[in-house]
């Protein structure tokens, strides 16, 4: 099994109970590069897997290939962890890395353990409040919106249908007993509920 774990975004004190267990659990830990080597080492000891930063194509390819065959070809029999900086699944080489192996190699489990990421732990270091909706780009299209508070859900995917999204999860008490994930939309929502909306043509996996 492989297990993605979300390191945080640079502090060793900032990673959670959940991924410290886990580090310390697995059989095999891997890390992108020397800051996330730097994250995990005062729990395990990690390999460093190259993913040069280019635009490529085909060496992107080759590495991210290569890199799934070396990782599936140690979580095919043991737990194996893959540390990244802030949170697996934002912006991060975990997302391409999984993909390629669920292809490759569909009989190994793989879930994520999230991470605090960039995106929110910033605020605290600047001293940013927000509590208005708010933009996070890498410079790409918006494919993706995530509504908060979402009481009246159905009603809110009906609008967002209009504006382009196609895909939507709703996700209710997210990591308690009562949790909920549905992609049948329902009509009424608890206050502890996000809507997450996705446009399927523009997404890049
Ligand atoms: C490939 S993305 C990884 C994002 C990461 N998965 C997360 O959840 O924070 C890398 C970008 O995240 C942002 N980032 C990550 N860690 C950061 C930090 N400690 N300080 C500022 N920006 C950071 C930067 O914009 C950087 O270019």
């Amino acid at each position: 099994m492989l297990i993605g774990v979300g390191l945080g975004p640079g502090d060793p004190e900032l990673l959670t109970l959940k991924a410290i267990r886990i580090l310390e659990q697995s059989d095999k830990v891997f890390v992108p590069g020397k800051l996330a080597l730097k994250l995990v080492s005062p729990y395990t000891d990690a390999e460093i897997l190259d993913f040069p930063m280019t635009h490529d194509k085909s060496v992107l390819e080759m590495t991210i290939d290569h890199n799934a065959d070396v990782v599936a070809a140690e979580a095919v029999h043991k737990q194996v962890a893959f540390g990244l900086i802030g949170d697996p699944n934002f912006f991060s080489t975990f997302i391409r890395l999984k993909n390629r192996i669920h292809e490759k190699y569909p009989d190994i489990a793989i879930e994520t353990v999230p991470g605090i990421s960039s995106i929110t732990a910033f605020a605290s270091r600047i001293d940013a409040h927000i509590d208005r909706s708010f933009v996070v780009s890498d410079g790409s299209p918006i494919a993706t919106k995530i509504v908060l508070k979402t009481r009246t859900p159905k009603k809110i995917r009906d609008r967002l249908i209009e504006e382009g999204y196609t895909d939507f999860i709703f996700a209710e008490k997210l990591f308690s007993d009562e949790e909920q994930v549905t992609e049948e939309i329902p009509d009424k929502g608890n206050y502890f509920s996000i809507l997450y909306a996705s446009k399927r043509e523009m997404k890049k996996q």
